[in-house]
């Protein structure tokens, strides 16, 4: 009888991994029970404070027509076009370019009105928008109208009873009208709700109003116009529109998506990236002193590292609030220096300026107001400070393959961070895997990978058999490893979303990073976010998907959804055996790299750190662990396999078990199914009582599933 144990007791793992590299002959499928003994009186490991979180970039359209509710796109005038890659032909790919076009703006001419628009580079609103619009009203009198259309992200959403807050900035020589601000259908038939500023002055002014829809049918398909009703000209110079927000916070978030957020009960964030942190050059990173203080004096910038425009609207302090309406702690990405086509800086004066940068931001973010930068972010609207205790130097700065450059910098960095935070935590973006050794011993690494389903479920128990002591990995040769941060990772089958095969091999992950909390710290599923319209997506397997009106989870959502509303506070050791094997070859899926949009599978990424390996493998096809809290014994019961399966508990370590518990089950008859934009609830967690319980019972696993079988015991 084969067994794998979790937690501390190693030895287990070590039979798992001579089993798998015996090969085919000693697969164990006897149709027998499989067995699973929880011991739950042996506590394995203490559920790390911040073990399941969220990790977030600008990418697909994540912010920018996504979670940051803003309905005006380009709406300091600024955006353009974007780049545009052909993948199977890159000759045919263009570059992001500035723009003169207004792009999303369009002239309104009703009734007989006339009129023109265009950018105007004499009127300047501020430093961040050089350029603002013009509309020159040439013929307008009675019900003619002259004005601008916006056609916001994929449309302007209507609902019904609804209040938006507009926000803009004019000035005007020669008019005195109004100007009459309106949600219309695209056609120009239907108003959806309207509102008018009576005058405008004739030096730059903000205008704020509110426009409050009625009964109305819900729908896309519209945009939101500015129109005047005499001759003159006006100018814009900034617009704005927002619909009600989560908790009605200020320049916040889609209410629809942060539901699904907040139901997921995230612990902690990672931001801002991914590549958006590092951008293609060190002029399109991620430059947080660009990103705060009032929407209208941010300049925004070109996200090359994804391809469109960001306002920077999501800016530092707009990651934080998210960090506060959703109780996560955050954990900052600083630019370390180093971008995505190889820009970088060694240590010395043009390092330390990056080195100066971070230590602001981190004060920016942690500083009480007496500090210059915490008293900036008072000024911006948070005295309270927020409570920050990791920081990570770049990421994947295993991209920079020159040797010692990453070390250099991360060594500096590390240094001046440690001087004046030293109970700062900091993490090493270039991952344990790359074998890398840093001079400075990391206090957390971050691993990152992007998986097919089977590989997920081959490598679904490494961490069972990661040293916990060290052999020696840099100078400072620790005894005790630095702990593990799953930064990036996901099973990257379903486009634009995850479905149940790629959930299921993501539980499969989980159970093992679960039995492993003792090293791994903290693990974030990434890209969190997908705009589902036309030319939105950049990658494809994406946690939540949405489009103007709905969003949804992806199977793999709610495998993330079960598994963090279900921890309590430790992980109890378990042995198995008697496991289903599978063998499998599975080469070119999952791993690194876009995917091109529509495509069920990812490429192959040659760069990859460890490429796909076109070899019969086996593995097993059910996943465990156990933790527990309260009263309550948590058991995740991975199925791979398409026939249900039985399991046979043994339960040590309580004095009673109650006979009555619950199933949450995730399951499905296909795993090509899913969710989408059509059927956002398809596949759903099922919640059942369930009685028999005790110290042995027997219970049926269905095909395809992922269940949290919940014990009430002492
Ligand atoms: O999650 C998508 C990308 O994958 C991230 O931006 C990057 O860090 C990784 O390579």
């Amino acid at each position: 009888m084969r067994t794998i144990s979790n937690g501390m007791q190693r030895r287990g793992a070590v039979t798992l991994f001579l089993l798998l590299i015996a090969g085919p002959l000693l697969l164990a499928q006897t149709g027998a029970p499989v067995k699973l003994q929880i011991r739950a009186d042996q506590v394995t490991a203490r559920m790390p404070p911040t073990f399941h979180g969220l990790m977030t970039e600008e990418i697909n359209y994540a912010f920018e027509g996504g979670l940051y509710a803003e309905l005006i796109r380009n709406r300091n005038f600024k955006e353009s076009v974007p780049a545009r890659t052909n993948r199977q032909n890159p000759q045919q790919s263009t570059p992001a370019k500035e723009t003169k076009d207004l792009v999303h703006w369009s002239l309104v001419q009703e009734r007989g009105g006339t009129g023109s628009m265009m950018l105007d580079t004499s009127a300047p609103l501020n430093a961040a928008v050089p350029a603002t619009l013009k509309l020159t009203i040439s013929q307008a009198s009675g019900n003619q109208q002259v004005g601008v259309a916006n056609d916001g992200f994929w449309g302007i959403p209507v609902k019904p009873n609804t209040t938006y807050k507009a926000m803009f900035y004019a000035k005007a020589s020669g008019y005195s009208g109004p100007i009459i601000l309106s949600i219309v259908s695209n056609d120009g038939v239907a108003v959806a709700a309207t509102a008018q500023v009576s005058k405008i002055g004739e030096s730059w002014q903000k205008y704020e109003v509110s426009l409050k829809t009625g009964n109305v049918k819900a729908s896309a398909e519209n945009k939101f116009v500015l129109s005047a009703n005499r001759p003159g000209t006006v100018w814009l110079g900034f617009v704005s529109l927002f619909p009600p927000t989560y908790k009605n916070r200020t320049n916040g978030f889609r209410q629809d998506i942060m539901e699904l957020l907040a139901a997921m009960k995230p612990e902690f964030l990672r931001f801002p990236g991914g590549n958006y942190l590092e951008g293609n050059t060190f002029a399109t990173r991620f430059n947080w002193k660009k990103t705060i203080g009032p929407m209208e004096e941010r300049p925004g910038h070109m996200n090359d590292a994804w391809g469109y425009w960001s306002s920077d609207g999501m800016g530092l302090l707009e990651y934080l609030g998210w960090c506060e309406d959703l109780n996560m702690e955050p954990v900052v990405g600083v630019f370390a220096g180093y971008s995505l086509r190889g820009e970088k800086v060694k240590p010395g004066p043009e390092l330390d300026v990056f080195i100066q940068e971070a230590l602001e931001e981190i004060e920016y973010v942690s500083g009480d107001v007496n500090t210059i930068w915490g008293a900036r972010r008072a000024k911006d609207g948070h005295p309270a400070p927020f409570k920050l205790r990791y920081v990570e130097v770049g990421n994947e700065d295993f991209a920079d393959r020159e040797k010692g450059s990453y070390d250099a910098r991360f060594t500096a960095f590390y240094d001046a961070i440690k001087a004046k935070y030293p109970n700062l935590q900091v993490i090493e973006s270039a991952g344990y895997s790359a074998g890398l050794v840093t001079t400075r011993t990391p206090d957390v690494y971050d691993d990152h990978y992007y998986r097919g389903s089977d590989d997920m479920a081959f490598n679904a128990n490494n961490y069972d058999s990661r040293p916990r002591r060290s052999g020696g990995r840099g100078a400072g040769a620790a005894t005790t490893m630095p702990k593990v941060f799953v930064g990036e990772w996901a099973t990257r089958v379903g486009s634009p979303t995850p479905n149940m095969e790629a959930a299921i091999a993501d539980a499969a992950n989980m159970a093992g990073l679960e039995r492993n909390a003792d090293l791994v710290i903290m693990h974030c599923y990434a890209p969190l976010f997908v705009n589902v319209n036309p030319g939105a997506m950049q990658w494809t397997s994406d946690l939540i998907g949405y489009d103007t009106m709905t969003a949804y989870g992806s199977p793999a959502y709610w495998a993330q959804h079960m598994f963090a509303n279900h921890h309590g506070d430790s992980v109890v050791n378990i042995a198995v055996s008697g496991l289903p094997y599978r063998e499998a070859v599975q080469a070119g899926r999952g791993g690194r790299g876009p995917g091109a949009p529509g495509q069920q599978q990812a490429a192959p990424d040659p760069n990859a750190l460890v490429p796909p390996t076109p070899m019969p493998r086996v593995m097993p096809d059910m996943f465990f662990s156990a933790t527990k809290g309260s009263g309550t014994v948590y058991v995740k019961i991975v199925n791979r396999s398409a026939v249900p399966q039985q399991v046979q508990f043994t339960v040590s370590g309580l004095s009673s078990i109650s006979p009555n518990g619950k199933t949450i089950t995730l399951s499905a008859a296909n795993i090509n199914d899913t969710n989408s934009i059509t059927e956002p609830h398809k596949l759903e967690p099922v919640t059942a009582n369930v009685t028999g319980l005790g110290q042995e019972f027997t219970r049926t696993m269905p095909a395809n599933s992922i269940t949290v079988l919940e014990l009430n015991g002492k």
